[in-house]
């Protein structure tokens, strides 16, 4: 079967048979990829424990889809080309054959290195054509990787090596932002003190800042190629894995506790990643590919490296900001690289937005045929605007909604095939089954309701645990709706069946699209010295679509509040990382709790959004004067 679904048409009718005869529809899809041995049985099931497998029995390697099979056809074609920071610094372009002999070499290197199948490596990197080697390579060997965003602090770092205990790390000198500098081997070796397991650093090369280099520990990338090409390793063949055998873990916020290790396995994640990126994308031979998500987040893993790649697309990694040098940046990437398909994010559009038209002169877009969004709803504003100035009214805007549990996307439009809404992620995409269920987890059948958007039925991108506490994993997703796995969204199904998903249910924010877990901020606030209580909630955000709202019982601080905020923001950057920084603090006597010591996050919300008129029922609060404080000292 086809990847590429090619009228609305046919998708109706491939929908319903994914529904009908999924396992035939997948084998079928399946059928795409290159397999060095097939499945006993395309899926096993179930959603109490939950056990999902895909592909049963059948054997791989990933990077023989994204690289080896790709050799003989398009090995002199663009498989990766970088854009770098600066825009004065040159720019790189790799073959697929460059990528392949590179991916063999470092794969190499890891084993020179004493990396076995199954090992664990966290990799902690700037948005190099190297991020993408050292992914591939760890994949090559049947190495689990565990790539941690730059944005994480050595705290967050340290906490998730020991999760996984990963043996090894990769990272870089120093890398490139903006107009900032990331010390990313110093924040490695901070957050190394605590970590017993890793045994070897590997450091790229980057920004040649002064690092410290630990004898016995620590190897320069570079000279390890370099031992390599003396060895004369060239090739390196690529391990077999099972189906099931796990690929990578990407940690992710929930609403309580320590992020979890979000497990993906080999085959039904290689599938999900490349069919959805050939369909939702209708990617063409040729074109350029520019997704700008960093590939610390699953955006990056399965639309950067893994879905484009397995496809033989051209995909455009940009190290830098939509900002630097100025507003006009990814404009300017466009023109320059003739970019057909620009993958994006909605708080980047609005921020880009708010430069007005100023940075678009002169810079030609008509390369761009398809566009598309991730990580958070889009408002209309933004969406038009998008369709409009981006893509000149003559480019299908694909809105994708889907999570790092996912693998891939899961609701959307099929760019220029099914029809696009402003606000939309449309219809599911085949062998995706959506339901609404209300609180009881009776499902709310017929159109124009909301709910909150389960999915009954497994694809093969699904969670399969959470890295050593498979229990988390059926508490988090399966345990709330048995029989479901809940994406932990409120949505709307509207009168001809399109879904609209609004935003989370649970106690997790979405901050430019970056996922924290609010319980995870309150728990590095109260860190502080001085600090003896904090609830934390979002609110509306012009860019970021929500906003970090701390409400902070602090009852020791000085005189000088502005220096108290400060102390507690450099307190939650060194527990989480900067991302997860309040935008406003405010600082409280007490909480509104019930009687029974519960916080009532309702009516803090409400107040962070700034309204306060209307809070609802207080009278179960066990001091309701602590609301009138609150109200009054709103920011
Ligand atoms: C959450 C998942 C995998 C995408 C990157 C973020 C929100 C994601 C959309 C969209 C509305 C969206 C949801 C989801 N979200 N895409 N197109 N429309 N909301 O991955 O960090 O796992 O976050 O992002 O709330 O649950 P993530």
């Amino acid at each position: 079967m086809n990847l590429k679904i090619s009228s609305f048409a046919e998708y109706e009718q491939v929908y319903k048979q994914s529904v009908e005869q999924p396992e035939e529809f997948w084998a079928a899809i399946a059928d795409n990829f290159q397999w060095k041995k097939k499945w006993d049985k395309v899926l096993d099931w179930n959603f109490t424990e939950p056990n999902v497998k895909w592909f049963d029995g059948a054997k791989l390697n990933i990077t023989e889809n994204c690289l080896d099979r790709h050799l003989d056809t398009l090995g002199d074609k663009p498989a990766i080309i970088w854009e770098p920071n600066d825009p004065n610094e040159d720019h790189r372009v790799l073959s697929y054959k460059q990528l392949h002999a590179k991916v063999c070499q470092f794969a190499n290197v890891l084993k020179n290195n004493g990396v076995k199948k199954g090992d664990r490596i966290c990799i902690y990197m700037p948005m190099l054509p190297e991020l993408a080697i050292a992914l591939l390579a760890c994949a090559r060997v049947g190495a689990i990787h565990s790539v941690v965003f730059g944005g994480f602090s050595a705290q967050s770092i340290a906490d998730r090596i020991n999760d996984a205990t990963c043996s090894l790390v990769i990272t870089a000198d120093g890398g490139f932002r903006g107009a900032k500098d990331l010390p990313l081997k110093s924040v490695i070796d901070d957050a190394l003190v605590q970590c017993q397991s890793v045994k070897r650093v590997i450091v790229l090369t980057r920004s040649r800042t002064p690092v410290a280099m630990i004898k016995g520990r620590d190897v320069w990338w570079e000279d390890e190629i370099k031992k390599v090409e003396t060895q004369g390793n060239v090739d390196c063949p690529a391990e077999e894995m099972d189906a099931e055998d796990m690929m990578f873990i990407l940690y992710t916020s929930g609403s309580t506790g320590k992020p979890k290790g979000v497990v993906h396995t080999c085959g039904g994640y290689m599938v999900y990643a490349g069919y959805t990126f050939a369909n939702v994308f209708q990617y063409n031979p040729g074109e350029v590919y520019f997704c700008t998500a960093d590939i610390g987040w699953i955006t990056g893993h399965s639309y950067i490296v893994y879905g484009p790649l397995s496809q033989g697309a051209t995909s455009l990694m940009f190290e830098g900001i939509p900002t630097y040098p100025d507003a006009g940046r990814f404009w300017d990437v466009v023109d320059k690289h003739k970019v057909n398909i620009l993958y994006t994010a909605p708080t980047a559009i609005r921020s880009l937005m708010s430069f007005g038209d100023e940075p678009l002169k002169g810079k030609d877009l008509s390369s761009l045929t398809k566009l598309g969004s991730v990580g958070e709803p889009i408002n209309e504003e933004a969406w038009h605007w998008y369709d409009e100035k981006i893509g000149k009214s003559n480019c299908p805007i694909v809105d994708t909604w889907w999570q790092t549990e996912n693998g891939g996307i899961l609701i959307s439009p099929i760019a220029g095939v099914t029809p696009t809404k402003p606000g939309y992620a449309t219809l599911p995409l085949p062998g995706v089954q959506p339901v609404l269920v209300d609180e009881n987890g009776k499902e709310i059948l017929g159109n124009g309701v909301s709910g909150n958007l389960c999915i009954k039925f497994p694809w093969p991108g699904i969670i399969r645990t959470t890295y050593g506490d498979h229990e988390r994993c059926r508490q988090t997703y399966f345990a709330t709706y048995p029989g479901m796995y809940f994406t932990g969204d409120g949505c709307l199904r509207d009168e001809d069946g399109y879904y609209r998903i609004t935003g989370r249910v649970d106690d997790v924010l979405n901050v430019s699209g970056h996922r924290i877990g609010t319980a995870e901020v309150e728990n590095a606030i109260n860190m502080h010295a001085t600090v003896v209580e904090s609830a934390v909630v979002g609110y509306p955000h012009d860019i970021k679509g929500q906003g970090v709202y701390a409400f902070v019982v602090c009852p020791a601080k000085t005189d000088n509040e502005d220096l108290t905020r400060k102390d507690i923001m450099m307190t939650v950057q060194r527990i989480i990382g900067a991302i997860a920084k309040p935008d406003k603090i405010q600082f409280v006597s007490g909480l509104p709790k019930t009687r029974s010591g519960k916080i009532m996050r309702r009516i803090l919300r409400k107040i962070a959004e700034g309204e306060t008129s209307n809070l609802g029922d207080t009278s179960t609060l066990l001091d309701p004067g602590v609301v009138e404080e609150i109200k009054a000292g709103a920011l």
